[in-house]
């Protein structure tokens, strides 16, 4: 079967990475069009920096929790499944997922605030960029007013999908709350996994309310038991 999944930050919340939109979430504690807009990190570009730094060294002390590996454990069934995620840690490929779209970027990766050139955040902190010499580095995350990585790649396998599973992410931000839509409009069978209703949950065939590390696993099992023999 080829399904899509969509991930965000929900999926990562019981692994200790506060979501965006949630009470305490990142996005009531820091002002958005400081530290992620382009215009933001012209302005200030040490207060954009520290804020994905501490953010990074939030990540590298956490660990994928039982979500996360029932998302790899599906990728690696038999199954043709494209893992979309609006994260930008690296929970998925540490759960072992052979392959992740990072739509939003990722915190292990910065670019090159002259050539656009991307490194991995580690060979930047002492070097200039190997390729123009420049000196400053932005972070690879896609910022608001930015344009998602992988577009072209997740809207063809969504039309192609018979399954469109989404996972902890409010729907708020575009395109990626789209997508829902486009894979019902396209005769999919939708699922969402959120604590509470998501924004576009009218486009899901089938709502699974409550933790995603308590609630996914166990679908996942049920799922790979009851498609074995018509993969
Ligand atoms: P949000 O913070 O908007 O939404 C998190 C969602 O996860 C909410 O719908 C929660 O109900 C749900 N949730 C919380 N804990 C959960 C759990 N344990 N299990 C399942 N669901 C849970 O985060 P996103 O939708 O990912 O973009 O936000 C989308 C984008 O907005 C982010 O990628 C980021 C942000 O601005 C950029 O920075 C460009």
């Amino acid at each position: 079967m080829k399904i899509v999944i969509l991930t965000g930050a929900g999926i990562s919340a019981e692994s200790g990475i506060s979501t965006f939109r949630d009470t305490d979430g990142l996005w009531n504690n820091h002002n958005v069009q400081d530290v992620a807009t382009l215009e933001g990190y012209h302005r200030n570009p040490d207060i954009v920096r520290g804020f994905y730094s501490d953010l990074r060294t939030k990540v590298s002390n956490a660990s994928p929790n039982a979500a996360h590996y029932a998302v790899a454990k599906l990728q690696k069934s038999g199954h043709d499944v494209t893992l979309v995620t609006q994260n930008i840690d690296d929970l998925h490929e540490e759960a072992g997922s052979p392959s992740v779209l990072h739509m939003h970027g990722s915190l292990d990766k910065v670019r090159c605030d002259l050539c656009n050139e991307k490194h991995l955040y580690l060979e930047t902190l002492n070097r200039a960029c190997p390729f123009c010499g420049g000196q400053t580095f932005r972070p690879d995350v896609v910022w608001f007013g930015e344009q998602p990585y992988h577009l072209t790649e997740i809207d063809s396998d969504i039309r192609k999908c018979n399954m469109f599973i989404s996972i902890g992410t409010s729907g708020n931000v575009y395109p990626a709350a789209g997508f829902a839509k486009l894979a019902v409009k396209k005769m999919g069978y939708t699922i969402e996994f959120n604590t509470s209703l998501s924004e576009n949950s009218r486009y899901f065939k089938e709502r699974i309310l409550g933790k995603a590390g308590e609630t996914f696993p166990v679908w996942v099992d049920k799922f790979i038991e009851t498609t074995k023999c018509s993969n």
